[in-house]
């Protein structure tokens, strides 16, 4: 059986970068999204670069039989997943009452269903093995109510506590669950959640996707349970615990909903 590492989200931001670092390591990949191209031209240019095998799996997460299609293709070329990397994702900026159902209800589907089949899947093999490791793709996200970005905020919640959880069920086990917490980052995340006109990526530090990877990386190695990424977010979620919840909904909306800085400047 060939050892291998599974990413999904590989295509772009903070998924391509981890991506860079395990074949940098040597180790070989299964990579998930859903954009064909992008997956194979990425694993004709690792293979070249680092004399791994990298398998492209061009697959949309939001739909239900996705997870079981992936782990039967890699059963049926007999390669088992040592490493299982669960950051595919995204959000959606607006109020809940006007967002569109359909992309609200493949963002659960992604966010939350995907990573938890995905998990179930591979979990077991790894225990019969007696060693595994998981790195969930949470956020800064997971720690606040977010109002504007409500089902996404909700849905990093759930990451966030199913991994802790999970982490302390396995404790002993040899299998490790890491849940990392990025703040804005660089990423293709802000298009693809319509964040334009909001003023989280304007009104917050915003970090680079090679950094979050690496920090994540590290964190996923050492076996950490949670891995919040930047000094500012850690004392951000520290600070969170002494102030009331009701303020904490009030800046959440205020930072989200306040225009972009240059935007701003140029309507003023
Ligand atoms: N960027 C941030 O500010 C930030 C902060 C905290 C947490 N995060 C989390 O980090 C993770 C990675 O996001 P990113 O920032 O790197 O964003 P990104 O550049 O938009 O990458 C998202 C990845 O997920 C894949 N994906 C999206 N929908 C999919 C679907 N239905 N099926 C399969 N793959 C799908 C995308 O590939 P295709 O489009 O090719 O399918 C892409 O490879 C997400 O879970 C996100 O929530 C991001």
């Amino acid at each position: 059986m060939n050892e291998t590492v599974l990413i999904t989200g590989a295509s772009g931001g903070i998924g391509l970068e981890l991506a860079r670092i395990f074949a940098r390591e040597g180790r070989d990949l299964a990579l998930v999204a859903r954009s064909a191209e992008r997956l194979s031209a990425l694993a004709a240019e690792l293979e070249a670069a680092h004399g791994i095998s990298v398998l492209p799996l061009a697959v949309d997460l939001a739909l239900e039989d996705a997870p079981d299609r992936i782990a039967r293709s890699l059963g049926e070329r007999k390669i088992e997943v040592e490493i299982l990397v669960n950051n595919a994702g995204f959000g959606d900026f607006g109020d809940f009452a006007g967002a569109d159902w359909d992309k609200l209800d493949a963002m659960i589907a992604v966010n939350c269903r995907a990573l938890a089949r995905l998990t179930k899947l591979f979990l077991g093999p790894m225990l019969e093995r007696g060693r595994g490791k998981i790195l969930n793709l949470a956020s800064t996200a997971a720690f606040l109510p977010g109002p504007l970005m409500a089902v996404y905020y909700a849905s990093k919640a759930f990451v966030l506590s199913f991994s802790e959880a999970l982490s302390r069920e396995l404790k002993g086990s040899g299998v490790t669950v890491t849940a990392l917490c990025p703040g804005p980052t660089r990423t293709g995340f802000r298009d693809a959640a319509a964040l334009q006109d909001s003023g989280l990526f304007t009104n917050l530090k915003v970090a680079a996707a090679e950094d979050v990877a690496a920090f994540g990386f590290r964190a996923l190695m050492r076996g950490k349970a949670v891995a919040v990424h930047g000094g500012l977010n850690k004392a951000m979620i520290f600070g969170l615990r002494f102030m009331p919840r009701s303020l904490v909904r009030g800046v959440v909306l205020r930072i989200q909903r306040s225009r972009p800085a240059g935007r701003a400047a140029k309507r003023d």
